[in-house]
């Protein structure tokens, strides 16, 4: 399913719309190019669950956590991410937590991933450089996250 946005507002709208409709234990990778918007959407899930604090890239620490969250919230980003660098982190522990993890980047961990997650990937549709028109393809794997992609359909449309 695609949907389009129209400016970084409404990128943190859809953000605040998944954050309101995730559980704990969910997975959501974000994909696309830099400047995409990724780290503007996740601003907009901790938003939405209640994190006062400014949500960051992580580029250079690949996780951030904000666990004063509704649900604890864990930001990874793997864009700088060398070969063995993932030892660095307890990536296994994170999925086992009950919070909501978000990657972005994730491209390059695949296969240490779960099979189920919900992914998002955005795209520039403009050429234009300075263009706020985005669209937004979701993909869903597994039964939670088929659920999870309607309840998020419905309701940031409502
Ligand atoms: N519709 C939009 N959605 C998200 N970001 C947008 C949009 N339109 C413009 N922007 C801008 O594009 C940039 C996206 O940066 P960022 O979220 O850090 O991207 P990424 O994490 O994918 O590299 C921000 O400066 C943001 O203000
Ligand atoms: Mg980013």
């Amino acid at each position: 399913m695609k949907l389009e946005i129209n400016s970084s507002e409404e990128m943190q709208n859809l953000g605040a719309t998944i954050a309101k409709t995730a559980q704990p234990n969910d997975l959501l990778l974000l994909t696309g190019d830099l400047g995409a918007g990724k780290t503007t959407m996740t601003q907009g899930i901790g938003r939405a669950l209640g994190v006062r604090r400014p949500v960051k890239s992580p580029t250079f620490t690949i996780v951030r956590e904000y666990r004063e969250a509704k649900i604890p919230l864990f930001h990874m980003d793997f864009y700088r991410l060398e070969n063995d660098d993932l030892s660095s982190i307890d990536l296994n522990a994170y999925l086992h937590e009950d919070g909501l993890v978000v990657m972005e980047w994730p491209q390059v961990i695949m296969t240490e991933l779960p099979d189920e997650y919900l992914q998002l990937n955005i795209k520039r549709v403009d050429d234009s450089w300075n263009s706020t028109k985005r669209e937004v393809e979701i993909q869903a794997k597994g039964k939670r996250n088929e659920d999870w992609e309607n309840d998020i359909l419905t309701k940031f449309k409502a």
